[in-house]
């Protein structure tokens, strides 16, 4: 594991997006994992600008979002499928029909885990997962006490997150207790993850996941038994280490 302390916010994500443009220099037929949440906004806003300043292009890549809330239809505002549409997708060359998010919506949700899972594999696998870190530690929505080897699943969510992504829903509006998430295990399969975290709030589950122990009640303390993960952290978020 790579911790990477920079000053502050801009400099973590110009970092990350250094990493995606890199990789897509490299690979234009990327296979990129991506995440939601506040964290890596100011990335997808650096590769949407140097998308169209014609420095890179998404024509070629295939997405996979890590997470979905279960039952909100994907045009629901609170949707992650709408946040990557409105925030990244709709801003850059990508080919919609190549983004693929987990469907919360499905009918049948245990086949849905499966066939998403099968869906990464038939694209060669992930290339690099982005990712961000809840402040129990969890990673997608693999909450403390996750297995470390799990894959595609339904996850409940824990009180901690729930109030946490409360801001986003507008009081009164029903907020999803369930989500579809990759697994832990999916998720050591990238070849690189690269996780951002900013601000002080992110202190100690950073602490938890870079100096362990490896624990189901730190999921990202799994990362430290990857080969190639960065963590890019400005010092707010470093100041517990
Ligand atoms: C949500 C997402 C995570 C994300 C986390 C932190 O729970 N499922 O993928 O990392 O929030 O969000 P933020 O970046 O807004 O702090």
């Amino acid at each position: 594991m790579k911790v990477v302390i920079l000053d502050d916010a801009d400099a973590v994500a110009s970092y990350g997006a250094d990493i995606f443009r890199e990789q897509l220099q490299a690979k234009p037929a990327s296979v990129f994992g991506l995440a939601t949440g506040s964290t890596p906004l100011k990335l997808y806003r650096e590769l949407i600008e140097s998308n169209q300043q014609g420095d890179i292009s998404f024509s070629e890549v295939r997405s996979f979002n890590l997470d979905e809330y279960m039952d909100l239809p994907p045009e629901h505002p609170q949707s992650y499928r709408y946040f990557m549409d409105e925030e990244f997708f709709k801003h850059i060359d990508i080919d919609r029909s190549n983004t693929h998010v987990p469907p919360g919506n499905a009918d049948n949700p245990l086949t849905a885990c499966r066939e998403y899972e099968g869906a990464i594999a038939a694209a060669g696998g992930i290339d690099i997962q982005l990712l961000g870190i809840g402040r129990n530690g969890h990673i997608g929505f693999n909450e403390p006490t996750s297995c470390l080897a799990s894959r595609t699943r339904v996850k409940t969510l824990t009180e901690e997150t729930i109030a946490d992504n409360a801001r986003f829903f507008s009081e009164g509006e029903t907020q999803p207790q369930l989500s579809i998430t990759m697994g832990i295990g999916t998720i050591m399969e990238a070849r690189l993850v690269v996780l951002l975290a900013t601000g002080e709030s992110k202190a100690e589950a950073i602490k938890a996941m870079v100096e362990g122990p490896v624990s189901a009640w730190c999921p990202a303390s799994a990362l430290q038994m990857h080969p190639a993960t960065v963590v890019i952290v400005d010092e707010a978020a470093a100041s517990a280490l």
